[in-house]
């Protein structure tokens, strides 16, 4: 398996598995405007294939944000998701970042088991954050801590 920068040719492969992965979706047009936006976004690959997506930006300053991550339900626990959120984290490190977060369904119990994993807690809950009505846990994980000019 190899975690590559996306390219335009993944784009119909990476809104395939966003709608077999999430209710709701961003839409194809808003993963083309993104990725000219400029935000990360990074792809797996198993055997030539496209299995998993992450897509993550810096939200404020000093905020990394991780936006989406999903992997083919076909091709779920061998190991995708995590290496996909570790070179995420993994770039977001390389910048003055102190703190990653990212939301997830309140109902998504194997997600938040996978974020604990890479020790994010939860910092709160946002009721009602989805179209749905279901709510959503606010996780963390701090980087580093802020850097103090002068210091
Ligand atoms: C969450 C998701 C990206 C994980 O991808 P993955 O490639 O299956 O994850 P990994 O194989 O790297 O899993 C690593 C560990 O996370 C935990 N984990 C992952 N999925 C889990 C689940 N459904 N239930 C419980 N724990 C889970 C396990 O500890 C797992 O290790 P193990 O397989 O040795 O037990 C994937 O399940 C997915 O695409 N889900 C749908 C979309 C989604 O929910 N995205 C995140 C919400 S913002």
């Amino acid at each position: 398996m190899i975690i590559r920068k996306f390219a335009p040719t993944d784009l119909k492969r990476v809104f395939e598995i966003e709608n077999m992965s999430f209710d709701q979706s961003y839409g194809i047009n808003m993963f083309q405007q993104l990725y000219e936006m400029g935000i990360g976004f990074l792809v797996a690959e198993h055997e030539g294939y496209v299995i998993g997506y992450v897509m993550f930006w810096i939200k404020y300053e000093n905020q990394g944000h991780i936006i989406s991550i999903a992997v083919d339900k076909n091709y779920r626990r061998m190991g995708a998701g995590t290496q996909l959120l570790v070179k995420a984290i993994a770039i977001l490190a390389l910048l003055p970042i102190e703190t990653i977060y990212l939301e997830v369904n309140e109902n998504n119990t194997g997600a938040v088991e996978f974020y604990k994993n890479f020790n994010f807690k939860v910092d709160r809950v946002v009721p009602g954050y989805y179209e749905n009505g279901d709510g959503a846990i606010v996780m963390y994980i701090h980087l580093r801590e802020r850097h103090v000019s002068g210091e």
